[in-house]
Formats: structure tokens, sequence, C-alpha cells
């Protein structure tokens, strides 16, 4: 009974095995390096680099299970949301195998995976249902209420960028690299004494649980051209930007939990392994009584578990 997942949605060739949510193994091939200097995902770079890399993350993944294509009862592959070019070709890969070898596929919904993926950690069975998904990714910023895992109802999204992507354009500003999250983060953890800036918190209309970070970011480039720059100014910087966007975040997932009268959130993508953002989140939490759930990073970031597990869990004929 073990399933076979493909991610190529973005930057990340990923493959893994997963048998009775037990990860068996969970391979990921990156091209984040090749996008370094455009400070983004190119999609044509993304795209040719899933092409190359498929075969062997596959061999690999299969070879770190211990198992071969023979023992594989279900291929899990990323359908949507993604870039259509590096979807194509897990799709197209994970099609071929699924035909070539008579074995069941699924097509998942990756947003859905990366909530999952919490699933596959050991506290999965302290999670409560309905529960709130939430996944902040350099692609997503989306809440969900969720039902069963069939059931995603999308309640919040952001109207123009993705967190992630305003933590990538942000540090582009300040000239500090790619990806920005992680770079941005050991920034604002340097900053110790002074006046934070404040950056506008974006509240949308009443009772909206939709994000807009272009305000925010925005209102950094003006900041920058008005400063002289130096270190202590950048840590400044990341330190009230990191601040006003996980406000609003915090602020939503808050008052989600209280109107729909839920005890468990599930947090997902990359953004999420920023140690302020847990932390500002468990602390609004903690005092509703709500409790926080997020994956290690390595299931944070884009994997093949996730989708592995969550194909296994959609499978009718083994429930
Ligand atoms: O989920 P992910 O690996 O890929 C997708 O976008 O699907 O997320 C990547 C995004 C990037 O925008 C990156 O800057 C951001 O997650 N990120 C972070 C951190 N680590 C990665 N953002 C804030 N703080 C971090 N520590
Ligand atoms: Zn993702």
């Amino acid at each position: 009974m073990a399933t076979l997942g493909i991610e190529t949605s973005c930057d990340e060739t990923a493959c893994a095995v997963v048998e009775k949510r037990k990860i068996l193994s969970n391979i990921v091939s990156s091209s984040v390096p090749l996008h370094a200097k455009y400070g983004g995902v190119v999609p044509e770079i993304a795209s040719r680099f899933h092409i190359e890399y498929i075969n062997r993350v596959t061999k690999k993944a299969l070879r770190a299970a211990g198992k071969t294509l023979g023992d594989i009862d279900l291929v899990a592959v990323t359908g949507a949301p993604g870039l259509p070019g590096c979807l194509l070709t897990g799709v197209s890969f994970a099609r071929a195998l699924s035909y070539s070898r008579n074995i069941d596929l699924i097509n998942i919904n990756h947003l859905h995976a990366h909530i999952y993926a919490n699933f596959l950690c050991k506290d999965a069975a302290l999670i409560r249902f309905p529960f709130i998904g939430c996944v902040v990714s350099g692609g997503h910023t989306n809440i969900f209420i969720c039902k069963s895992f069939r059931d995603f109802d999308i309640i919040g999204r952001s109207r123009d960028d993705a967190m992630g992507e305003a933590f990538d354009k942000v540090a582009k500003i300040l000239g500090i690299g790619y990806p920005g999250g992680p770079k941005i983060e050991r920034y604002a953890k340097r900053f110790r004494r002074g006046t934070p800036i404040k950056f506008p918190r974006a509240y949308l209309d009443k009772g909206s649980y939709d994000f807009s970070l272009s305000g925010v970011k925005t209102a950094v480039l003006y900041h920058v051209k008005k400063k002289k720059m130096n270190r202590k100014e950048i840590a400044r910087i990341a330190m009230s930007f990191q601040e006003a966007v996980f406000d609003v975040l915090t602020e939503r997932i808050k008052r989600a939990a209280k109107k729909f009268g839920i005890k468990s959130v599930l947090l997902g993508g990359g953004v999420i392994s920023n140690m302020r953002l847990r932390e500002k989140l468990k602390c609004a939490c903690d005092k509703s009584e709500v409790q926080i759930f997020y994956p290690p990073p390595v299931l944070c970031v884009d994997n093949a578990a996730m989708v592995a597990g969550l194909g296994e869990a959609l499978n009718k004929k083994w429930r």
C-alpha cells in the first residue's frame, strides 16, 4: 500500500514514498540557486530543471524507501495550482508512469497538500476537525476552513502579492539576496534597540480575511529612497516589515478561529518556517485555547511527501 508522490509545481523537483502516513523517503532537488540572480523564480528555468531532474529524483526516492515501482499502488501528483510548464512536467511523468505500470493515479491540489503535511507529523492525533488551514508561501497566502480532506472552503486570500513574494521583493529592494524570507528574518533578529518604522497594516474591509501586501512593499521602497542605508537600518526595516505583515496574518487567524469555533490551526508553506511568525501565532492562539500545528521546515517548503500523504488519504479504495 505504498504511494509515490510527485511535486513539480514551482522550483522544487520532488518525489517521495509514503505508506500509511509514514514517510519512507522524501527527496527534493531545488532550482532555487539558479533563480537567485533574477530575484525571483524564472518559470522557463524551473520547467527545464524539472525535465532534467524528474527521473533521477524518482529513482532516488524509490531507492531510499527500499521500494521498486512494482511496490507502488498509487501515484499522487500535484495538478494545480502552479506554473503551467512546471506542472506539465510532473503530470506528464506521473501519467506515463501510471499508464505504463497500470498504477492508479490521483491529482492533488498543492495548497491542500501543504496543509495535509501536518498529518504526517507526530502531533497529528491532536488535530480537531473542522480546522483552519493556512498556506503562506512564495505563491500563496490563503486561509481555508477544512471540514474533511475533500472539503477545503477558502475564506481569505491575497488580493495582490503572496506573502513570500513580498518578502522576496522587499529583500530585493534592500539588496540582501534571494530567497528573501530567511534573509529578512535574520536581519530582523539583529534589531535590538531603536524605534520601529510604522509600516501600514492592510486590514481591508471590516470582516474580510483577505490580504493586500503591495502597500507595505511600496512603503518600504519609499523609506529606502529617503534614508541612508547601512546594516542597522536594514535590520530596522526588516523587523518593522515583518511585524507589519505578521500582525495582519495573526489578526486574521485569531478572528477566523473565534468566528467559526475552531480549535486547531494547521499551517503550511515556506513562510511558516519563520520563527517570529510562529511565536506571534502561538501567543495569539494560546490565549483562546486554539492549538497551532506546523510541520518541520522540510515539510513546510515544497515537497512530495505531503502530496503522497494527501493522495493516500483521498484514495477511497483504501478507507
Ligand atoms: O512554500 P515555498 O517553499 O515555495 C512556494 O512558494 O510554493 O515558499 C517559498 C517562499 C519564498 O518566498 C521565501 O522567501 C519564503 O517562502 N520563506 C520565508 C522564510 N523561509 C522561506 N519567508 C519568511 N521567513 C522565512 N524564514
Ligand atoms: Zn508550495
